[in-house]
Formats: structure tokens, C-alpha cells, sequence
């Protein structure tokens, strides 16, 4: 049930590609959402968003009380360092996302939904109907910056992971990837 050096478990290896593949799926969705005004879109956003929280608690528990893989190669001090920090940096996002995200709803007084179910209602501005009406401006608008700033630089700091995952498999042959799709290596 535990990782191993030689094997990563089940869930580890299910956790880590269920919340990897569903975070891809929502920087794509959010961008092109925000990009093309498809407010359609953003209910099944926040929805899914925050589906994918406690799932990313249950991972971010089960990572921590099973410690971080241990390194296949000797890269040196410098690459460790930096494929340590992205780790820390996808794990901590893969939480701060879904929570920017329902904060600044929320708060911003556009309610929290869950696939048709209000969670939190809406607040709506009766001197202006059809427009929210923020419970607190500030901590809507941080919270926005934040999931903007967060989705960014998780952006840049998963094309290293990419890269670094690539690097392992074709350069140093270890089995790092294989051993992320649950093979014993
Ligand atoms: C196509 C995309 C991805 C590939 C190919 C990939 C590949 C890998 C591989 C091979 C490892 C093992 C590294 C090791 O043993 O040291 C790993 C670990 C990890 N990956 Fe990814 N990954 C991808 C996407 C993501 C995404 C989107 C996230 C988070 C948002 C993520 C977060 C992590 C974390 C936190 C670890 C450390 C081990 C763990 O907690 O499971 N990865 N990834
Ligand atoms: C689970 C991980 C999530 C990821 C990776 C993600 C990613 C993104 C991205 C990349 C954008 C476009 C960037 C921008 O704001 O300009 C965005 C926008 C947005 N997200 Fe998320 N999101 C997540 C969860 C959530 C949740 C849980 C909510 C709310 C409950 C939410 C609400 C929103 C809203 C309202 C916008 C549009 C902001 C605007 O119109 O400027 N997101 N998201």
C-alpha cells in the first residue's frame, strides 16, 4: 500500500494522474473560458474545481505521510534542488487553485455551485440587477490575482516537470516515468 523506491502505490500513482490531468484540463478550460467570455462554461469550472479539492487534500495528506519519491539518479545538487521545488510548487497549487478559485467567487457574490446544487448563493446588487454584489472586494479581488498568478506559474513550472520527466526517460533511461505509471523498476 506504501511507496517503495522500487514502486510507487496505486493510489500514489492514481492521485498523482487523476489531480495532474484534471489540473491540465482546467488551466486549458479556465484560459479559454476567460478568453472567449464563454460565461456558459464557468458554472462546470467552478464545479469541477471544487470536485477537485478534497481529492487534492486527500493527496497532499498522502504524499506528505509517504514522503517524496526518492531520486533514480544522481543529478546533482542543483536539478534536485529544482525538480523538488516544482514538486513542492504543483502540490501546494493543486490546493491553491480550487481555493483562490471558490474564494473569489464566493466571496465576490457570485455564489458557489456544484453541478446545479448552490453551495454558497449568489448575492445579487438589487440597484443593479443582473450584477453580483461582492461580500468583500478585497478579498475577491486577492484572490482572483492569486488564481491568476498561481495558474501562470504553474504553466511554467509544469513544462519543467514535463521536461524533466522526458529528460529521465530518454537520457538517463531510469524509471522515473515508468515507475509514475505504476511499473516496478
Ligand atoms: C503530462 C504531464 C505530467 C507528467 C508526464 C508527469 C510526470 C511525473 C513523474 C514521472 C513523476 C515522478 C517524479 C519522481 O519520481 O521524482 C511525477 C511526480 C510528481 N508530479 Fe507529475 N507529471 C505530469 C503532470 C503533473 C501535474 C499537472 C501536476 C500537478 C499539478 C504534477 C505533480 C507532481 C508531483 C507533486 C509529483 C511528486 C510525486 C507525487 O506527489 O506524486 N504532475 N510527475
Ligand atoms: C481546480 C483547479 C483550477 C484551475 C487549474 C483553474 C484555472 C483557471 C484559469 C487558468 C483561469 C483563467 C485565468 C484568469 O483568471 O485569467 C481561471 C479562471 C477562473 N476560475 Fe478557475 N481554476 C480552478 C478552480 C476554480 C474554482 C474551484 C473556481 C470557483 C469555484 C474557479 C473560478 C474561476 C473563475 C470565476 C474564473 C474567471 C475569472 C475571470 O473571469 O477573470 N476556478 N481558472
Amino acid at each position: 500500500m506504501k511507496d517503495t523506491a522500487a514502486k510507487l502505490s496505486h493510489v500514489s500513482v492514481s492521485l498523482h494522474w487523476l489531480v495532474g490531468l484534471a489540473i491540465i484540463g482546467m488551466l486549458a478550460l479556465g484560459i479559454y473560458m476567460d478568453e472567449n467570455e464563454a460565461y456558459e462554461l464557468y458554472d462546470l469550472h467552478k464545479s469541477i474545481g471544487v470536485v477537485i479539492l478534497p481529492i487534492a487534500m486527500l493527496r497532499v495528506y498522502w504524499r506528505l505521510v509517504n514522503r517524496w519519491p526518492l531520486a533514480l539518479s544522481d543529478d546533482g545538487v542543483a536539478l534536485r534542488f529544482i525538480a523538488h521545488l516544482v514538486h513542492w510548487i504543483l502540490i501546494l497549487a493543486t490546493l491553491l487553485m480550487p481555493i483562490s478559485g471558490a474564494v473569489m467567487s464566493a466571496v465576490g457574490g457570485h455564489g458557489l455551485p456544484l453541478f446545479g446544487l448552490e453551495l454558497i448563493a449568489e448575492n445579487p446588487d438589487p440597484a443593479n440587477p443582473g450584477q453580483a454584489l461582492a461580500y468583500s472586494e478585497a478579498i475577491a479581488g486577492f484572490a482572483h490575482e492569486t488564481h491568476e498568478i498561481v495558474a501562470n506559474l504553474v504553466i511554467v513550472v509544469l513544462l519543467l516537470h514535463i521536461a524533466g520527466a522526458v529528460k529521465h526517460h530518454v537520457i538517463n533511461k531510469d524509471g522515473t516515468l515508468r515507475r509514475m505509471l505504476g511499473r516496478e523498476v
